[in-house]
């Protein structure tokens, strides 16, 4: 199978949409729309299919997860705050039942002790942090690599 066909659900959690006036040295300046743009050339370049989705509703972002069914292959996933304490996150996660990766922008785990917690850690094959926009175009490296393993 060429890699073209492997389907990335990319889920953005609570106050990402506010990307672009969030703390620019945490977060960088691009706006979602822009860090959006830049994931979708980044992942069509390495022959993957994106699809977006963000909310503020942790239902909402449950729900999603709950529908994803047989429409994606794997899930790029930065729920926020949400990774620290939504464990009704991590569940969905669960339920969801692909292979996923977490990310962030920040590098959660050098800032405040409660960021270091991640409930849906332990259900991704790997987490990347701290490495902002660019973090992104490694991650779909590393979806991509995961998705031709597990067909081997
Ligand atoms: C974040 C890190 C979280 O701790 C924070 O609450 C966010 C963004 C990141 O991408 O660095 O909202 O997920």
């Amino acid at each position: 199978m060429n890699g073209a066909r492997y389907r990335i659900e990319v889920m953005h959690g609570v106050n990402l949409d506010q990307l672009g006036r969030r703390d620019p040295l945490l977060y960088g300046t691009l706006t979602l729309a822009e860090l959006q743009l830049r994931i979708e050339q980044d992942a069509s370049e390495l022959g993957l299919q994106t699809s977006f989705f963000q909310t503020n509703h942790e239902g909402a972002f449950v729900e999603h997860l709950h529908a994803l069914g047989d429409r994606a292959d794997a899930i790029l996933i930065n729920p926020g705050s949400w990774t620290h304490y939504a464990w009704a996150i991590r569940d969905a996660l669960e339920i969801a039942a692909l292979p996923a990766l977490e990310i962030h922008l920040s590098d959660v785990q050098g800032r405040e002790p409660w960021r270091r917690l991640s409930v849906i850690g332990e259900l991704c094959f790997a987490t990347i942090s701290g490495r902002g926009p660019d973090g992104y175009r490694d991650a779909l490296q590393r979806l991509r690599e995961e998705l031709e393993r597990g067909r081997s």
